[in-house]
């Protein structure tokens, strides 16, 4: 079962997005939409792709700067929920307090600011390892925590290059949670030793991006706080690099 498509999940990723902020963690989409911002001061904005989107926050942040941005992510019931917050304005949510009890949580774009950016988004359903032509030219693609779920990504990161734009900028973050149950041992790219070498997942980021991108900035570190119930907390800190196409 695709947990990406549970209740659960989606409440989660709902709160995290779109809810409170915990432990004075900041709201992680919105963060790393405001990096790909900065990293993009000065060059041409025309479109962005969100690889990976979930529920559509960072899409939407994406959306203050870009004439046009495109969601993607595999889950459906993701993609149904962030396109409905766009189509409605808003749009309610379940938040787990303990066992079965709850409370409603209630996303809303006025709110956030973000009632112009609804109509530069576009959310679809997509597998990142295989996007078809029409999702091209890209300015700025972002990945944001979706590296160490793919099954493959030496694979994505080797043909991710055809979706951007020549100079184009690639943003990825993850915490490098590597598990087997999506990325079988046989294509980590790092996260283990080499001939008694560590490699880090990084430093195989580096050799599969390495025939057409160059790193452009010191990697970043980027905390976030997903909530699971009213007392347990995931505290989790990814690492955001940025990359431009030299080839
Ligand atoms: C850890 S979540 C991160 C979501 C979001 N970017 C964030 O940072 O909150 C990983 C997301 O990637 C999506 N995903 C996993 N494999 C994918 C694939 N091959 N193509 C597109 N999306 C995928 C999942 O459905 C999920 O929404």
């Amino acid at each position: 079962m695709n947990l990406y498509e549970t209740d659960e999940l989606l409440g989660q990723y709902m709160a995290f997005h779109f809810g409170e902020s915990y432990f004075g963690v900041g709201n992680y989409p919105a963060r790393c939409a405001g990096i790909c911002q900065e990293l993009m001061a000065g060059r041409d904005k025309r479109s962005a792709l969100d690889l990976g989107c979930a529920v559509g926050r960072s899409t939407l942040e994406l959306a203050r700067v870009f004439e046009r941005v495109d969601g993607l992510d595999l889950s459906n019931r993701f993609i149904e929920s962030a396109s409905q917050l766009v189509q409605k304005g808003e749009l309610e949510y379940f938040v787990r307090d303990q066992g079965e009890l709850g409370h409603t949580g209630k996303a809303s774009l006025t709110d956030l600011g973000l009632d112009r950016a609804g109509s530069k988004v576009r959310f679809a359903v997509a597998d990142a390892c295989n996007l078809g032509q029409d999702y091209a030219g890209y300015d700025l693609i972002f990945a944001g925590n979706l590296i160490d779920r793919l099954e493959d990504p030496r694979a994505f990161l080797s043909s991710i290059h055809q979706h951007l734009a020549d100079d184009g900028t690639l943003v990825i973050s993850s915490p490098y949670t590597l598990m087997e149950d999506y990325t079988p041992r046989a294509n980590w790219i790092g996260g283990y030793q080499r001939n008694g070498t560590p490699v880090t997942v990084l430093e195989g980021m580096k050799e599969a991006l390495s025939g057409h991108f160059e790193l452009i900035a010191e990697p970043v570190d980027v905390p976030f706080v997903i909530r699971e119930t009213a007392r347990k907390f995931q505290h989790t800190i990814a690492e955001l690099t940025a990359w431009r196409r030299i080839r």
